[in-house]
């Protein structure tokens, strides 16, 4: 295979860069006991909405299905608060990052990589959710689904850096937490990086990540 050098790296943004569970646990107190629970299952349905949406031909953005996700966590688990809705919304707009991120994207911008998030968020709250993480400086560009009205991994939507950053696929390198989001990138050509924080078992053997990681930390320091 021949070297080609990676042009740029492109991010997932809820679980890759930002810490989705960090809504509930700004509110862990009020939340109460099953507020673990509940965190899972409202990330778990945000994401099967889209995926079902997707193969049904329709889309909904993901702010609405975010909001409807949270409304069915709230009742699978009537013991958190509904007064709570509010402000884990307000939350889930401002994420924090994780601690790794901010040093990982400061060290590749240094070696003049080109940086990028891909992600289902809507234009809005990648905007908020950039700001408030002070890492929308890094970014030459923040590629959102909505442009394509339909959810990863369909491949029109990886399509958006190919096009939008005018680089061919295995010029990319593309980082996500998400197993299944590496398997679609896997598919559309980019090298995936699989940042695995939580030792989940491996997945979609046929489709495999280039690297895998821990953190966001080993990343600049990968032979890629
Ligand atoms: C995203 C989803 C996968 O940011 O969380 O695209």
């Amino acid at each position: 295979m021949i070297n080609v050098t990676a042009e740029a790296y492109v991010f997932d943004a809820y679980g890759t860069l930002f810490d989705v569970h960090a809504a509930i646990a700004r509110h862990r107190a009020e939340a109460g006991a099953d507020a673990e629970r509940f965190s899972e299952i409202w990330r778990t349905k945000q994401l099967e909405y889209t995926w079902t949406l997707t193969l049904a031909g329709h889309y909904v953005d993901f702010w609405t299905l975010t909001e409807r996700a949270l409304d069915y966590a709230f009742a699978r688990v009537p013991s958190v608060d509904r007064a709570l809705r509010p402000k884990l919304l307000d939350a889930y707009l401002e994420l924090d990052p994780f601690p790794d991120a901010r040093d990982a994207l400061a060290e590749l911008k240094s070696r003049r990589r080109r940086l990028a998030i891909l992600s289902n968020g809507t234009p809005r709250m990648l905007d908020a959710a950039t700001k408030a993480s002070r890492i929308g400086g890094q970014l030459d560009a923040v590629f959102s689904v909505d442009a394509v009205r339909a959810y990863k991994p369909r491949p029109e939507v990886y399509a958006l850096v190919t096009d939008g950053l005018n680089l061919a696929a295995r010029e990319v390198v593309f980082v996500s937490s998400n197993r299944w989001d590496i398997m679609g990138a896997a598919l559309f050509g980019f090298r995936p990086v699989w940042v695995n924080r939580s030792a989940m078992p491996e997945e979609y053997a046929e489709r495999a990540p280039a690297q895998v990681i821990s953190s966001l930390s080993a990343l600049p320091a990968l032979a890629l």
